[in-house]
């Protein structure tokens, strides 16, 4: 029980928080990483603890069907339409996006679940909730129960699960002996940081913050008044909004572009560790990172947490396959 609310468990937490030796040594500073990649169901990522508390919601009001909307590509998408099938449900995503050529990455792992994508032109005017509005009509004509998660998850339930996380990582970084860490959260839509933001506030957990964003300050900050506002109330915390530590410097100039600089940071990455990063999300975030640690802002001899918040499907999304193969692709020697 968390704030009042009870979850499904199938997660099998705490998630490895596990010091990078290689990158640790070559960079200076002592690199932990919080393994959120490594959660089951369907590849796994960060949408998962949210989702814990949405489907024992939805299973205690009788639903049969979720449903939630993203981009053609969303994990968040993948991961509802995981544990609708993990749960025995069924379920849908609706996107306002147009169909990016070929059934790759996410959408190849939703069509393997065997559950519906929705793509509807970009229109003016049109946004996702009100094609989903339709969607879900349809179904329930059907006879279905819908339950509605929205846009990433982000809603007072979904805030659930990175605060739960913020009490995990304090409890294993006092394990592990460190004292007072940089937490590195990726930024899209904000609800991660915003669960880890009001769980060290509220807990009082001995951790510093910082999110490192893949969109424009503006944009983050959009997603996140109303959002902050709202749980601030819902759950009647004393937590301001003033101390939201986040960067847009790093942002690429674009969501999901191709970049170099973020492609070089995941071969590191898979070099030196052999995890595989994303390009849309925590690659970014860990340029970013590369970056803060070679200009100073993050200091040598650091204890620092990236999460990893999964993702890692996009490495097939086609417009940066073919980057990588055309910059990796003499790797292979036939003989
Ligand atoms: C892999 C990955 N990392 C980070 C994020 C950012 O999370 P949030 O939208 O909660 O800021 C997302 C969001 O979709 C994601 O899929």
């Amino acid at each position: 029980m968390l704030l009042g609310h009870e979850k499904e468990k199938f997660l099998y937490l705490p998630t490895p928080l596990e010091k990078l030796e290689n990158i640790s040594k070559d960079l200076g500073v002592n690199f932990y990483m919080k393994r959120d990649d490594l959660t089951p169901l369907a590849m796994g990522g960060n949408k998962l603890r949210k989702l814990e508390y949405f489907v024992k919601d939805a299973k205690d009001k009788g639903a049969t069907f979720l449903l939630t909307v993203g981009g053609a590509q969303t994990n968040h998408g993948r991961l509802t339409l995981a544990v609708a099938r993990k749960y025995g449900m069924r379920g849908a995503i609706v996107c306002v996006d147009d169909y990016p050529g070929e059934v790759s990455a996410n959408l190849l792992l939703d069509s393997m679940m065997g559950l519906d994508v929705w793509l509807k032109r970009p229109e003016k005017g049109v946004t996702e909730e009100m094609v989903a509005d339709e969607i879900a009509k349809m179904y329930e004509a059907r006879g279905e129960k819908v339950y509605f998660i929205p846009m990433g998850g982000s809603n007072e339930l979904g805030i659930l699960g990175y605060y739960e996380c913020a009490m995990e990582i304090d409890k294993q970084a006092k394990e592990l002996g460190l004292k007072n860490p940089l937490v590195i959260d990726t930024v899209g839509s904000m609800g991660t940081y915003m669960g880890l933001y009001t769980g060290i506030l509220n807990e009082g957990l001995d951790l510093r913050l910082l999110g490192i964003g893949i969109l424009k300050y503006d944009d983050m900050i959009g997603y996140a008044k109303d959002y902050f506002e709202r749980v601030k109330k819902y759950y009647n915390l004393d937590v301001e909004a003033a101390g939201f530590n986040l960067t847009d410097k790093y942002d690429r100039g674009a969501y999901n572009n191709p970049v170099k600089e973020v492609r070089e940071a995941m071969y590191y990455m898979a070099e030196k560790e052999a995890i595989i990063l994303d390009p849309c999300y925590t690659g970014k975030c860990f340029a970013g990172i590369l970056e803060m640690i070679e200009n100073g802002e993050i200091k040598k001899g650091e204890d620092i947490v990236f999460i990893h918040t999964g993702g890692v499907p996009g490495i097939n999304t086609p417009f940066h396959r073919i980057e990588m193969e055309r910059e990796r692709g003499n790797f292979i020697h036939v003989i």
